[in-house]
C-alpha cells in the first residue's frame, strides 16, 4: 500500500516540476512514506530521520524533509516538537496538499495536514510507477478500514472505509494494459470489502478480468468476513485471476480471535478454507499470523501452531504482537506476555511455517507453472525469476526469454521460500488451461 501511495505521491511532485533522484544524498526534498503497524516499523522511521538530520545540517538546513503516512497521523506532534527533524508532516489522506505545505515551508513555516477524509481514494491521479520494471503495477482500489480489529491501529492512521468508482479503476487497467503491463495486483486494506455504490468486488474482479486476457490479476490484503460464493466463482472461471489467496487468520484459538475482534471463528474460518480449496483446486494460501496477543496461554499458542498444520499455508507472515495506542486492546486488555515468551512463541510459529513451505515446495518438483518473468533473478545475472499463478517464486535459465513474457516452467528443485525450473516454451496466457498448473 505504501509503494503505491508513493508512486502517488511521486505523480503530485512530478506535476509540480520536480523530479525524482537515485539517492537522498542528491535530493532537495525528501519524503519518508511511513507505517505505523508494529514498533519496529516505526523505529526504523526514527533511524532513518536521525541520518536525514545529519544531511540536513549538512546542508546548513537548504534540504526539506517530509513524514508521509500513518506515522505522520499517528505522531503529528511528537515531529514537529522535534526541532529541526521534519519540515512537513503529511497523513494518507492529504497527499493533494503536498505542493501547498511545500510553499509553506519555502515561507519558513512547518506545514502540517493530517485531515483524514471520506471520500479521497485518489482516483483521478495516475501513480508514477517507480516498481515492478514495466510488468507488474499495484492498482489502489479502496482506501481505510472499518473493520476494528482490537490489536491494529490502521483504522485510525488510515480511517473508513471507501472505495473508488468502478470506471475510474477500469481506466487505470486499460491504460496499464496499452502501456504493456501484464500483472496488476489490486490493492486496499481491505480489498474484498471493496464497495462502490453497490457494486462490490466480485463484480469488480469480474469486470477487470475481461479487460485483457493477457494480464494477470492479483489483490491484497482480504479479511475472512468478506469472500462471497460469486468471489470464488469469478477466482474460478477467469483464467487471468490467479489462483492465490492471502487470508490472514491471525490466531487459531477462539477466545483469543474473540479478544481481537475478528469476527470469525476457527471453525468458520476452516471451513472457508475447504470451500475454497473444493472450488478453486489448486489454489495456494497465505496468512498473517500475530504471536503474543493479551492474555495468549501456551495452550492457546499450541491452537494456532495446530491450525496452521490444518490449513498448511503456502506462505504466512508472522509477527509478534506489538502494542499500539489507541487501539481496543490497549485500552482493555495488558499486554502481559513477556517479550522472551513472545520471541520464542513466533520462532515456534515460523519454525513450523518452513517446514510447511519446504514440504509443499518439494510437492510441487516435477509440475509444470505458468510463470510471468519479472527480470533477472537477485542472486544470478544467468538466471531470470518471475511467479507462477500460484504466486511462488520461480528461478530458471534465462535462455531467450525475457520480463514480461508468460513461459511454462517444469519444476526441477526448490527450497522452503522458491522453486526452481526449466523453461519448455514461451505460452500466451489465454492460451494456457487451468489444468495445467495442476497437472
Ligand atoms: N502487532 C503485531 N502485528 C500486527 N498486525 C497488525 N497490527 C499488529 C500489532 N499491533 C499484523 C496483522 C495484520 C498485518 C498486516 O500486521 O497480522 O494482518
Ligand atoms: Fe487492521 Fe483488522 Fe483492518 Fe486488517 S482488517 S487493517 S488487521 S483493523
Amino acid at each position: 500500500m505504501n509503494f503505491a501511495d508513493s508512486e502517488i505521491v511521486n505523480s503530485i511532485m512530478t506535476k509540480r516540476g520536480m523530479d525524482p533522484v537515485k539517492s537522498p544524498e542528491d535530493a532537495a526534498v525528501i519524503f519518508i512514506n511511513t507505517c505505523s503497524i508494529r514498533d519496529n516499523a516505526e523505529q526504523k522511521v526514527w533511524n532513518r530521520l536521525n541520518y536525514f538530520r545529519k544531511l540536513k545540517q549538512q546542508r546548513k538546513g537548504k534540504l526539506v524533509v517530509g513524514v508521509l503516512g500513518c506515522m505522520a497521523e499517528r505522531l503529528r506532534e511528537r515531529f514537529l516538537e522535534k526541532e529541526k527533524l521534519v519540515d512537513l508532516v503529511v497523513g494518507p489522506d492529504a497527499y493533494r496538499d503536498i505542493p501547498h505545505l511545500l510553499s509553506e515551508v519555502e515561507d519558513g513555516r512547518k506545514a502540517v495536514n493530517v485531515i483524514l477524509s471520506q471520500e479521497e481514494t485518489y482516483a483521478d491521479i495516475t501513480p508514477v510507477r517507480t516498481t515492478g520494471n514495466g510488468v507488474t503495477a499495484f492498482v489502489s482500489v479502496m482506501r481505510g478500514c472499518d473493520n476494528m480489529c482490537s490489536f491494529c491501529v490502521v483504522p485510525f492512521t488510515r480511517g473508513r472505509e471507501r472505495s473508488r468508482p468502478v470506471e475510474s479503476v477500469l481506466d487505470e487497467f486499460k491504460l496499464l494494459s496499452d502501456q504493456g503491463y501484464r500483472e496488476v495486483t489490486l490493492l486496499g486494506q481491505n480489498v474484498n470489502s471493496y464497495n462502490h455504490e453497490g457494486r462490490d468486488f466480485a463484480e469488480l474482479m469480474y469486470r477487470c478480468s475481461q479487460i485483457d486476457s493477457e494480464m494477470r490479476i492479483r489483490f491484497s490484503t482480504s479479511h475472512p468476513k468478506d469472500f462471497p460464493d460469486e468471489f470464488l466463482h469469478v477466482m474460478r472461471e477467469q483464467h487471468n485471476v490467479c489462483n492465490y489467496i492471502h487470508i490472514p487468520i491471525q490466531s487459531g484459538n477462539n477466545e483469543i480471535l474473540e479478544r481481537m475482534r475478528r469476527t470469525y471463528t476457527r471453525e468458520a474460518y476452516l471451513e472457508l478454507i475447504q470451500k475454497m480449496r473444493e472450488m478453486i483446486p489448486g489454489v495456494s494460501l497465505s496468512t498473517d499470523i500475530i504471536a503474543g496477543f493479551c492474555g495468549e496461554t501456551e495452550e492457546q499458542h499450541r491452537d494456532t501452531l495446530d491450525v496452521m498444520r490444518t490449513v498448511q499455508y503456502d506462505l504466512a507472515y508472522m509477527f509478534a504482537y506489538s502494542e499500539r495506542e489507541r487501539t481496543l486492546a490497549h485500552r482493555k486488555f495488558m499486554d502481559d506476555i513477556p517479550e522472551e515468551t513472545k520471541k520464542r512463541r513466533l520462532a515456534e510459529i515460523i519454525q513450523l511455517q518452513q517446514e510447511i513451505a519446504g514440504k509443499r515446495n518439494r510437492m510441487e518438483i516435477g509440475k509444470r507453472h505458468i510463470v510471468l518473468v519479472e527480470g533477472t533473478s537477485k542472486r544470478s545475472e544467468v538466471q531470470l525469476s518471475g511467479r507462477s499463478d500460484t504466486n511462488k517464486m520461480v528461478i530458471f535459465n534465462k535462455g531467450n526469454y525475457g520480463p514480461g513474457e508468460y513461459v511454462e516452467v517444469e519444476i526441477t528443485d526448490c527450497t522452503s521460500a522458491t522453486l526452481k525450473g526449466t523453461v519448455l516454451r514461451s505460452v500466451r496466457l489465454s492460451d494456457t488451461i487451468a489444468e495445467l498448473v495442476t497437472a
